[in-house]
């Protein structure tokens, strides 16, 4: 049995099957609608979710499964003090798979080693977001062709952003990627990430201006400011709008460089650069409804 809590549980071979086999069910849907026929999946979410929970839901639904689950701690007996090895116990009963987020790091760990059944990392505190991953790698690859050869920027809460974290992680293995890194002082990113592409020779750079570095980019990752892992309002308040990528700010850029964020977007995106043909935030929304289709057929071992 196999668990999915970090995007390098999978080797990069393993990762090119998974994104064929999202690529397949994005064009051939049909061929899919029965493939989880009499299945469950559990969604638990301890933390509030949009993309994630309902994605996986979609997901499971298209393949012909079923849901249940809760999106809010409190309505599940965590509220009375249940531990989460004792929740994953019963909910192994129940389903035959789980999707599982979390406020507090390494729960969902936790979770797999009770389980009797796959567990997905949906998201676990500051730490790692990996089906985030999984969806992000999908889009590059499906709309840029590759997965290696480009400069990417990052920008915004590189501290507390886990998407941000995770893709670093992910992207590293593949050759000729070089990394900058666009965050005010007290956002940047953490030590431990910056010490690992030390060690691997990866080239990054931090810079403070988004405007220096728009026309080097091949893709830039935009985040929002993570509210909820902040200690104080009053340094949110400070920080929140640092970035704000517009339609100016665009026109630095080159002419297929690609916009992501994992979403949700607060103000860093002006609503103005929706409309431009390298915004691609809302296929790549799309994307994770493929990418954790083929995910639960690779851990369901039906693919
Ligand atoms: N991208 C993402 O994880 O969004 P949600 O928090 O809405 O799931």
């Amino acid at each position: 049995m196999r668990h999915l809590m970090s995007p390098l549980d999978f080797t990069t071979s393993e990762l090119d099957k998974l994104f064929d086999l999202a690529n397949d069910i994005e064009h051939n849907p049909a061929k899919y609608a029965h493939a989880c026929d009499g299945k469950i999946m559990a969604t638990c979410f301890y933390e509030p979710s949009t993309r994630t929970r309902l994605s996986f839901e979609s997901a499971m639904t298209r393949l012909g499964g079923s849901v249940i689950g809760f999106s809010d701690a409190n309505s599940s007996s965590a509220a009375k003090g249940e531990s989460v090895s004792d929740t994953i116990r019963v909910i192994s009963c129940y389903a035959d798979i789980c999707a599982m987020r979390h406020f507090k790091e390494g729960a969902p760990m936790v979770a797999s080693e009770k389980a009797e059944i796959p567990v997905i990392n949906a998201g676990d505190g500051g730490h790692q977001h990996p089906t985030q991953t999984l969806t992000d790698l999908l889009t590059i690859r499906s709309l840029k062709g590759r997965l290696n050869n480009f400069t990417i920027g990052l920008c915004g809460d590189l501290k507390f952003g886990r998407t941000v974290h995770s893709l670093i992680n992910a992207l590293v293995r593949y050759d000729n990627i070089k990394f900058i890194f666009i965050s005010p002082e007290e956002l940047k990113v953490p030590d431990y990430i910056t010490e690992m592409l030390k060690e691997k020779n990866i080239p990054y750079e931090e810079v403070i201006r988004l405007e220096n570095v728009m026309p080097e980019l091949d893709m830039l990752y935009m985040t929002r400011v993570q509210k909820e892992r902040f200690f104080n309002e009053e340094d949110y308040m400070r920080l929140k709008d640092f970035y704000i990528l517009d339609p100016a700010k665009m026109e630095l850029a080159k002419d297929d460089m690609l916009v992501l964020h994992p979403l949700p977007r607060v103000n860093e995106i002006s609503v103005e650069v929706d409309n431009d043909p390298r915004a691609a935030y809302f296929k790549q929304a799309r994307y994770g409804v493929y990418v954790r289709m083929a995910l639960i057929l690779t851990l369901l071992e039906l693919a």
